[in-house]
């Protein structure tokens, strides 16, 4: 029996009804590699969503999503400036840097959100050609911190951006929790706010694999069919992302799920600010809690339900809620802490 936990939102299984869709797909012959109707279907959906001038493309994984959409719109003599808690700085085994060729320029993010005031520092050399040319600017929604970037915080980046010849690119592996946390579309914190290159997440919000590549403007799609194939993420059996996003994107099964791990981390926190000694140290606006508790009884928590420990020297801990996790794991695992506190 696998052991329920507040690891990461990629620990729940599949949604049911994703599994459905694979299962609905899942006879006969259709045509490789994205030439089928499924994916014509998936991809006319995202534009139904996002505007008809938007050009998705389907991968296998978000590192791949952040990593392709950012070579596509890039140099390799092109810096991205980014906070230093995002993934594509942290957790992507320097893949963007690899991949791109393009200097990465991390930004101090303590809630793990950057701003035009913040990125200002990078932007000097502009034109210099012994320095690399800032050309993108990343952020993350909801941020690996669990906060929300709202419109009016976005748009300030992609105006600040677009006067300064740069592009937005915006990693939404979490986009769903942060459009249920703002209570608005994904188009409000996307295209109408500006933001030329999405990741578009599904994996952590109940389904099996599958992300989007979601390029705003037919300029920067020329190449990416190849970009695509060089970068090992053009799926044959497309029909199986296609599928999967075709339903996930339905608020029955994109909203209501994180809606429900929103309203669990909110629980969550609610439950732990009961209890003393312990110190919620970011803001809960989506899936994530993050707390600073006593070192010695982490150990003794992860034995019964697992999480990381984000930051070893502060002995902050990160709590992830997803679709399926209970109130009953939450009353579960706090009771723990208060039991093990005493
Ligand atoms: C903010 C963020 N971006 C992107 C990813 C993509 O991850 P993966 O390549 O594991 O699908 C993750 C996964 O943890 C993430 O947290």
């Amino acid at each position: 029996m696998n052991k329920r936990g507040f690891a990461s939102d990629n620990n729940a299984g599949v949604h049911p009804e994703i599994m459905k869709a694979i299962e609905n797909v899942n006879s006969g012959h259709t045509i490789a590699y994205g030439d089928d109707p499924y994916t014509a279907s998936a991809v006319k959906k995202i534009q139904s969503i996002l505007g008809d001038k938007v050009q998705p493309f389907f991968v296998f994984i978000g590192t791949a999503a952040n990593v392709l959409g950012l070579d596509a719109v890039t140099k390799p003599y092109h810096s991205i400036i980014c906070a230093e808690t995002s993934h594509i700085h942290e957790d992507e085994c320097g893949a963007p840097e690899r991949w791109t060729g393009c200097k990465l320029l991390p930004v101090e993010s303590p809630d793990g959100k950057i701003s035009p005031a913040s990125i200002e520092k990078h932007m000097y050399g502009i034109g210099f050609e012994h320095h690399s040319q800032p050309r993108v600017i990343s952020i993350t929604q909801s941020t690996e911190m669990g906060t929300v970037y709202s419109p009016d915080e976005i748009r300030a980046i992609t105006n600040y951006a677009h006067d300064h010849n740069m592009l937005v690119h915006m990693d939404g592996a979490r986009i769903s929790n942060a459009a249920a946390s703002l209570q608005i579309g994904f188009r409000d914190i996307t295209v109408d706010a500006g933001i030329d290159v999405l990741s578009f997440g599904g994996t952590k919000n109940g389904m099996m694999y599958g992300e989007a590549v979601v390029f705003m403007s037919e300029a920067f799609t020329y190449d990416f069919k190849y970009l695509r194939k060089q970068g090992m993420q053009l799926a044959s059996k497309m029909r199986y992302i296609a599928a999967q996003f075709e339903r996930f994107l339905d608020e029955d099964v994109w909203l209501k799920n994180a809606s429900h791990a929103n309203l669990m981390a909110k629980m969550l926190e609610a439950e732990v600010m009961k209890i003393d000694g312990i110190r919620i140290t970011q803001p809960v606006q989506s899936n994530a809690v993050f707390a600073i508790l006593p070192k010695e009884i982490i150990p003794v928590l992860q034995e019964a339900f697992f999480f990381y420990v984000w930051n070893e020297a502060t002995g902050e801990v990160r709590w992830m809620c997803s679709y399926d996790t209970t109130e009953e794991d939450v009353i579960n695992f706090t009771s723990l802490i208060r039991e093990v506190m005493n």
